[in-house]
């Protein structure tokens, strides 16, 4: 299959008609939105959705977001849309929050992964809102990654990945956010966040009061354990670096990976401190910055892997805030190997 990528700035442009007319077809594209680009098709046609899966090679039982643009399409996604999730919805809609409720009928299983809940989103993104406007459905986009690589923030991210996989790559620039979205579960007794994002827990506590975090977040599954987000049981990202969080000062890191062999050590730093060290080394965003961290870290990972380097050792994110999402992706980069210095 060739893949072809079209340039999208404006809400007007043609490119938008093209990707809904490949959707409405039953196609798959993939398109920008303010968190990562996703790999989009209509929600309620199977086969669409079966598509999805094959092209990025992603478990069956991995279900995925469904993407709105209008508030008046959540109703028909849902069996209710209790008062809670009316509060986020206004509170951070459009934006990087994803609510999962239990699903109406009209949600394939395909798309649900089996589950009988859905996470319904309505991206900020003003080219993915025309896109799903123009198509006219909801659509199912999980990251427009392969399954197991970083979630990609570009255009060019998507083409590394999807090349000759998919017929239409939107390019629209680099992602704002840089991290998927939060998603939050409703579908139990008390609200509660399987993945942080842009949305950060804070944010999400001060509009609904009481909100836990899942242990997945923090720490690895236990063997055998059921995951209340199937994502979360999969290997994520596993660079072919051993990636190794270090906490403590950047004197004390500077000290520890000077004693390293060169040759085949990357840091990944923060901005600014790379000219303090003789090791290789990438940068991922400002210091105490959660929101410039989350913006480069994908691509810094992406960037490891192209040095060739055998181990990687990364400056600790600090967990408040945005830096949680950035936290989670980095410590599941490095199979939660942490040390302290
Ligand atoms: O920002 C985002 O959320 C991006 C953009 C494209 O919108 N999408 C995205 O989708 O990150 P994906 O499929 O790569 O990640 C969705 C995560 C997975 O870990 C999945 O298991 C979980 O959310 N998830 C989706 N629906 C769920 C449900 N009904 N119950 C539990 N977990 C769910
Ligand atoms: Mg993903």
């Amino acid at each position: 299959m060739k893949t072809e990528v079209i340039k999208v700035e404006h809400e007007s442009d043609e490119g938008i008609l093209k990707a809904a007319e490949l959707l409405k077809k039953g196609g798959v594209v993939a398109i920008p939105t303010e968190t990562v680009y996703g790999l989009a098709a209509n929600a309620f046609d199977e086969k669409a959705v079966a598509k999805i899966f094959e092209a990025k090679g992603r478990p069956s039982d991995n279900p995925l977001i469904v993407h709105i643009s209008e508030l008046s399409q959540w109703d028909a996604l849902v069996e209710s849309v209790p008062e809670n999730a009316m509060k986020l919805a206004k509170a951070f809609w459009p934006g990087p929050l994803t609510i999962i409720l239990k699903k109406s009928n009209l949600i394939p299983l395909r798309t649900s992964g089996g589950l009988d809940t859905v996470g319904v989103r309505m991206p900020l993104h003003p080219i993915a809102r025309a896109i799903i406007s123009a198509a006219g459905v909801p659509l199912a986009a999980p990251s427009a990654n392969i399954s197991g690589k970083p979630s990609p923030t570009s255009a060019k991210h998507c083409e590394k990945d999807l090349d000759g996989r998919v017929p239409l790559i939107i390019d629209s620039g680099d992602c704002s956010v840089g991290v998927e979205s939060t998603v939050i579960t409703l579908a139990g007794e008390v609200p509660r966040v399987l993945r942080p994002g842009g949305i950060s827990v804070e944010m999400l506590t001060e509009v609904l009061g009481e909100v836990e975090v899942d242990s997945a977040v923090f720490e690895k599954l236990a063997d055998g354990a059921v995951a209340a987000s199937p994502g979360m049981k999969y290997k994520h990202y596993s660079p072919s670096a051993k990636v190794t969080i270090v906490k403590g000062s950047f004197e004390k890191f500077r000290d520890f990976v000077e004693g390293m062999e060169k040759e085949s050590t990357v840091a990944l730093v923060f901005d600014g401190e790379g000219r303090e060290l003789s090791v290789p080394f990438i940068e991922y965003g400002k210091a105490h910055d959660g929101l410039s961290q989350a913006h480069g870290i994908f691509d810094a990972l992406r960037k490891v892997d192209e040095t060739g380097a055998k181990n990687c050792f990364a400056r600790f994110p600090e967990k408040d805030g945005v830096g949680l999402a950035v936290f989670n992706r980095l410590v599941r980069a490095a199979a939660f190997s942490i040390i302290e210095l």
